[in-house]
């Protein structure tokens, strides 16, 4: 039986943390043996918050690197930048015309940005990201897309785009399904459900172990407890959150310590970053071997975009003839 396809985007905003790859990759490269999968490098989708294109080329190198970095496989699966298939935009543009506005004003994950971003007049093709990712994951055919609970408003809108176009112009597109990560969000070391690049509180999978464990030193844990010997309340502090993680074999322990107060900050942080530090130090390493081998990192990517330009026309094809345009 055909493998089922996959369809699973980030957009390149530089070095990736242990929040992209808790929510995002670590699912991903399990994935990639069981599903056919494609990786999408959303570029366009950068120019929605930020209209400097400086940086977007080695962003996406820095994120190409550490999804290798990572384990992710460039032969199983191919790597694309959207911004070089032109197809993205042509559908993205039929597309446009099979939602409304109402629709998309409605978009959880669009207010949120909105009020995060204090942004007081939105673009329009700001509204119509989702209508983007629709063309994204349906010129692939994604029947799955593996993201994070802040994207499913954006697959049930690509199910909505899906069902509107067949239903008008005939079967094209399968109804993809959001494959939800089974960790919850990673918190940022200020106590932030969110680790994000935008708020200053992440570890980079790219930080090197004395980076790590100044930045633990620093992070926010229970106010409450002052001292040493106070009682913790590990549910909500963020550092037991990384040891659920990066360290389940001794959680049990720790909560039991934290909590009696025999475990302090110092030592509960330090374990902590000893951990993570282990974990990272497989893909710094590989890191390592891409920065000095940039030339291949540059061949998978004009790899990957060859497969997934052959992919994107048939589809085009396919729905240019059902629209009668051609
Ligand atoms: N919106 C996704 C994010 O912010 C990125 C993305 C763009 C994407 N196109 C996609 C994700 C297609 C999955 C499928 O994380």
């Amino acid at each position: 039986m055909a493998k089922k396809r996959i369809l699973s985007g980030m957009r390149p905003t530089g070095k990736l943390h242990l929040g992209h790859y808790v929510g995002a990759l670590e699912n991903w490269i399990k994935l990639q043996d069981e599903y056919d999968s494609y990786h999408l490098i959303a570029d366009y989708h950068v120019l929605t918050t930020d209209l400097s294109t400086d940086d977007i080329y080695n962003n996406t190198i820095e994120m190409v690197i550490d999804w290798l970095a990572c384990g992710l496989d460039p032969n199983k699966s191919p790597f694309f930048r959207q911004s070089q298939i032109k197809e993205h935009a042509e559908l993205f543009l039929i597309f446009s015309m099979l939602i409304t506005k109402a629709r998309l004003e409605r978009n959880p994950t669009l207010k949120e940005q909105v009020r995060d971003l204090n942004i007081e007049n939105i673009v329009y093709g700001h509204l119509g990201y989702p209508v983007l990712q629709a063309a994204d994951i349906l010129l692939y055919k994604g029947e799955a897309v593996p993201v994070g609970e802040d994207q499913v408003p954006h697959i049930e809108i690509t199910r909505e785009i899906a069902r509107r176009f067949n239903n008008q112009y005939g079967e094209v597109f399968p109804e993809p399904e959001a494959l939800l990560s089974n960790f919850a969000r990673l918190p940022g070391l200020d106590g932030n459900a969110k680790m994000s690049k935008s708020l200053g509180n992440t570890i980079l999978l790219s930080d090197e172990p004395d980076t790590v464990n100044q930045k633990l030193r620093k992070a926010v844990t229970d106010p409450l407890k002052v001292r040493k010997n106070d009682p913790g309340r590990p549910e909500i502090c963020l550092v037991f959150t990384y040891h659920k993680k990066f360290n389940p074999e001794e959680t049990d322990e720790i909560e039991k310590n934290c909590r009696s107060g025999s475990l302090g900050c110092v030592e509960c942080k330090s374990k902590c970053a000893d951990k993570i530090n282990l974990f990272l130090e497989p893909i710094i390493e590989k890191r390592k071997f891409y920065e000095n081998n940039i030339e291949q990192v540059k061949e998978i990517l004009t790899e990957g975009e060859r497969k997934a330009k052959v992919t994107a026309s048939a589809t085009m094809e396919e729905v240019r003839s059902k629209m009668k345009l051609g």
